[in-house]
């Protein structure tokens, strides 16, 4: 069981704040002149695959000490043996957190209330590759007899951003499927989608944890209806509906076969399933051996995770220097920026990843913090960016620690576009950390011709303060090995931060009031009558809403 320790009590916070006297001061220029060893000192690498530099950071060895000291505090070592032996530590919702099962490829037992979840795991996988193959082979046929060509999947939150994040990462491995993912309950998402479709070579997969999710339903339900209009015959649903659920009875009440249901289980986040059944969209999108390929990506980040010393555990490094930002730095942000197109939604992915697992106010003895935990997470792939929001990050009053993210190979080699791409990548990391002394802009002024009257009016503006601090993440190539290993590695980030804020990291009590009112004023909508049960911004808002429609 995770204990209630409040980590502001420790000796090592006491510690971590009076070193930040000094190390509030520290300038990377110097870090560096100091030390010619600082990139080798920090840098670390995964395999052969990844390579994860830390050295742009504002720490020096003494920081990472004592925040490694935090970390055995607040006994972090206890909580990551207690997730993978399957204790319930999500203690608001009585449950394991078991997302490392579902990757678990050395299939060693994973006990939970007494039962080894490892058979039941594997027997939706091997559920998931000949269903898989049937469809990418031709061989599943829809109601007509026509071989399925396009595949819809309609899910929310966890049930659609890491499938759709994935997908897109992955679509260099993309199978003959076309792949559409819609989630709004706003109805253009799903009119646009079904647009150029045809039921007859459709595939639906409704894609929900609890399937009853309001947004997943209604898609849901509008898509067997633009089905049987055509298909007329509710018989037809078995060849076009697919359900991934843990609620079997729903799923069973919606209509669809439960031969078609792929099982998994309430140890399994929603923000953490798309290693789950509610991966299958991956599966048809880049075929069943690239699924377990991400799966054996996850399971190696796992064991170093579970098995390498503390000091050297990745996850640990990035959630402790995500710490001393958030918590000594007053940083409120973290950017992540993936110089990749395919990982376009890698930070839209991440930012429910960490901020619906770590934006908790009450501790886990049930009071409210005194100090900040997870922070707002935001992003845009590289250079994109740069022509975009990178001039606050640079000469902005905010510190935003930024994630570079990059393939040393890319899989469109097309003339020198990787090479200009990853020039961007080290040049912005570099101007970050170094910035652009006035001395240094005065003399390219003086090189140019400018008078001095010109330099005196112009210099400050061009001056970078630098110092702001990075992590660069460089892989070999985003493969479904290394994306899985990369995923897992900001899984386990943020599970070791919420550990150390004394937080709960994978409830999220916090969507619930909206989805409550909601369902009160949905009635209230479509009534004729003037609305005056709530505040009067609400009343007024609900009342010129209706007034328009009338
Ligand atoms: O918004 C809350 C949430 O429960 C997320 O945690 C989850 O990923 C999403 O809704 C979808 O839930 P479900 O898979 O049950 O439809």
């Amino acid at each position: 069981m995770l204990n209630n320790i409040n980590p502001t009590q420790t000796k090592a916070w006491q510690a971590l704040t009076a070193h930040f006297e000094q190390a509030q001061d520290f300038e990377l220029s110097d870090l560096f002149a100091n030390d010619s060893e600082r990139f080798a000192k920090f840098s670390a690498q995964f395999g052969s695959d990844i390579l994860l530099d830390y050295s742009k950071n504002l720490i020096t060895e003494e920081t990472l000490t004592k925040l490694f000291a935090l970390a055995k505090e607040t006994e972090l070592d206890a909580a990551i043996a207690d997730m993978f032996n399957g204790v319930k530590i999500n203690r608001t919702e009585d449950r394991a957190v078991l997302h490392v099962a579902l990757r678990n490829r050395s299939n060693t037992p994973i006990i939970v209330d007494g039962e080894d979840v490892m058979p039941a795991v594997n027997a939706v996988l091997a559920k998931m590759e000949s269903f898989t193959n049937r469809i990418v082979s031709g061989e599943w046929k829809g109601y007509t007899g026509k071989e399925i060509t396009d595949v819809v999947n309609i899910g929310i939150g966890g049930s659609d951003l890491g499938p759709y994040m994935v997908s897109e990462a992955l679509a260099a491995y993309k199978t003959r499927l076309n792949m559409h993912f819609v989630s709004n309950v706003d109805a253009t998402h799903i009119v646009e989608t079904l647009k150029d479709l045809n039921p007859e070579t459709t595939l639906f997969l409704i894609a929900s944890k609890t399937f009853t999710t309001q947004e997943t339903m209604t898609n849901a339900l509008s898509a067997r209806d633009w089905f049987l209009a055509m298909a007329e015959d509710k018989a037809h649903v078995a060849k076009h509906f697919a359900a991934l659920s843990t609620n079997a009875e729903s799923v069973a009440e919606f209509g669809i076969d439960t031969d078609n249901m792929f099982e998994f289980w309430d140890w399994v986040g929603g923000r953490y399933s798309l290693w789950s059944a509610i991966g299958l969209s991956i599966s048809l999108a880049v075929g069943f051996d690239n699924f377990v390929k991400l799966l054996e990506g996850g399971h190696a980040m796992d064991n170093h995770f579970a098995t390498a010393p503390l000091e050297q555990k990745l996850p640990v490094i990035l959630a402790l220097i995500g710490i001393w930002y958030n918590n000594f730095h007053g940083a409120e942000t973290e950017a992540i920026l993936p110089y990749d197109q395919y990982m376009h939604r890698f930070p839209a992915y991440f930012q429910q990843g960490n901020m619906e697992s770590n934006g908790k106010y009450v501790d886990r003895g049930g009071k409210p913090v005194d100090y900040q935990t997870g922070p707002i997470i935001w992003g845009e792939p590289g250079t994109n960016g740069q022509h975009a929001f990178y001039q606050l990050i640079h000469q902005g009053t905010k510190l935003i620690p930024c994630d570079f993210i990059a393939p040393a190979i890319s899989h469109n080699p097309l003339g020198d576009h990787h090479p200009k791409l990853m020039a961007n990548f080290f040049a912005q990391a570099e101007a970050l950390a170094f910035g652009k002394s006035r001395e240094t802009v005065e003399a390219e002024f003086v090189a140019a011709g400018k008078s001095q009257a010109e330099i005196d009016e112009l210099a400050e503006f061009k001056v970078f303060e630098g110092n702001r601090p990075t992590n660069s993440i460089l892989l070999k190539e985003i493969t479904p090995y290394t994306l899985g290993a990369l995923i897992a590695l900001y899984e386990h980030k943020i599970f070791t931060q919420g550990v150390i804020w004394n937080i709960f990291s994978f409830d999220q009590w916090g969507v619930e009031l909206g989805k409550q009112l909601a369902n009160q004023i949905l009635p209230e909508l479509n009534s004729n009558e003037g609305v005056v049960s709530h505040d009067s911004s609400t009343n007024g808002l609900i009342n010129a809403f209706k007034q328009w429609r009338a």
